[in-house]
């Protein structure tokens, strides 16, 4: 058996332990651990702490020349990355003054992706999933949720599924997929009330019996569905083991009540959330989650990330990567923004997308640096983690990471 291996020294380690799942966060709860050290062995962390107190002849070392900082490999729990074509058109209709209405209506929206999608074959699918993923990877993200949600019928969502577990076992990064058939009524079907009735009846038994995704999502919201509408696709999911995931309150409210309901992980985007919704979501279980990327994306009001940390809120941070309303893609620039925008401290800045996102995915095991946790850490090339959010995402690791493996080198 090969000897456990020590990566460090780190001007400062942070490993984002010891700090709550909800609420506000200030830099002096921050744990920073001077010339920190990691110990790996196969692909998970044995020991986080003062590299020199790690040291033994029974490891192997990896030395870290000159000044470093190190955190948990980041975490974005909201992405469309699984997508045909483009959306470039769209830009130019939002700047021209159309609406989100107007411009589908003139053949862009989502309906637009629908159809490229359609014409893409799996294959195609998963190479522009493994181009995106490797640039998320680059910035320092080792965790990429991935939706469904551009085919909108049994088959072409099976064909995205299908493609994000395929790349799954082609990228470094973990992907995890999220089934998103509910993201609008799709334009073709012409029995209309049926729809929801056949990805229940049809695609999540599949879904099940091929393991293609263990959530369900839904676009809440006038244009897509309704919160009534929505209640026996979110019912079945849950009855059927799924975790329940929502885009609650984009333009209009009645989404967070949904998630909150169906005592859902995480309910995404709340642009539009009021004092009230907001309660509701800091009393419950649901965590909340900003999407700046769709606000700069489409010259909207941020998440109201403030308000919801001082109510008492969980926050993930998310970059919604997709081809028309956020088409940037680059999480740590858009925290950075958030966080300047909603007046958030570095601590909660970086929470939203560490520790904080993996429990909007559930996953217990990433997102801080402890024993026991997947050996996912990236690494900035600055003395202070201040200059991280500083630098707005353009700040780039030096390296990432992923089950004890450097894999941008
Ligand atoms: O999260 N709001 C709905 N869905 C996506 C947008 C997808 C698209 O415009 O293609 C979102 O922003
Ligand atoms: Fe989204």
């Amino acid at each position: 058996m090969n000897k456990p291996l020590l990566i460090g020294p780190f001007a400062q380690l942070l490993p984002m332990t010891g700090l709550p799942l909800k609420g506000t966060l200030k830099d002096e709860q921050l744990r920073i651990v001077e010339n920190g050290g990691i110990l790996v062995s196969e692909g998970k962390i044995l020991k986080v702490g003062v590299f020199n107190e790690l040291k033994s002849d029974d490891v192997d070392i990896h030395h870290i020349e000159g000044n470093h900082v190190c955190l948990p490999g980041f975490v974005d729990s909201h992405t469309h990355i699984c997508f045909g074509g483009t959306r470039a058109r769209d830009y130019a209709y939002r700047n021209a003054g159309k609406t989100y209405l107007e411009i589908a209506k003139a053949g862009g929206g989502i309906w637009d992706t629908v159809t490229q999608t359609r014409k893409a074959s799996q294959q195609e699918l998963v190479e522009g999933i493994l181009s995106r993923s490797k640039k998320h990877l680059k910035n320092g993200v080792t965790t990429i949720e991935v939706k469904s949600g551009y085919g909108l019928s049994v088959d072409e969502e099976l064909k995205m599924l299908r493609a994000i577990k395929q790349a799954n076992e082609d990228t470094n990064a973990s992907l995890i997929p999220t089934c998103l058939a509910a993201h609008m009524k799709p334009k073709d079907w012409n029995k209309d009330e049926g729809y929801l009735d056949t990805i229940i009846n049809e695609l999540f038994p599949i879904i099940k019996t091929e393991n293609l995704a263990n959530r369900i999502d839904a676009f809440v919201e006038e244009s897509a569905f309704s919160t009534e509408e929505i209640k026996p696709y979110f019912q079945k999911a849950k009855e059927m083991g799924f975790d329940i995931t929502v885009h609650a309150d984009q333009f209009t409210t009645g989404g967070s009540q949904v998630a909150v309901d169906f005592d859902a992980v995480s309910a995404d985007h709340l642009e539009a959330s009021t004092e009230k919704e907001i309660q509701l979501l800091a009393k419950s279980n649901t965590i909340a989650t900003a999407l700046p990327g769709a606000s700069i994306g489409l010259g909207c009001a941020y998440t109201p990330a403030r308000k919801i940390l001082d109510a008492g809120g969980a926050l993930s941070i998310a970059s919604d990567h997709n081809p028309g309303s956020a088409p940037m893609g680059d999480l740590l620039t858009q925290a950075s923004i958030l966080g300047t925008f909603e007046k958030l401290s570095n601590t909660e800045v970086l929470a939203g997308i560490t520790f904080r996102a993996a429990a909007a995915l559930r996953l217990e095991d990433r997102g801080k640096l402890e024993t026991g946790a997947v050996a996912d850490f990236i690494i900035f090339p600055t003395d202070n983690y201040q200059e991280i959010t500083y630098h707005q995402g353009q700040l780039k690791p030096s390296d990432v990471w992923k089950k004890g493996i450097n894999v941008c080198k």
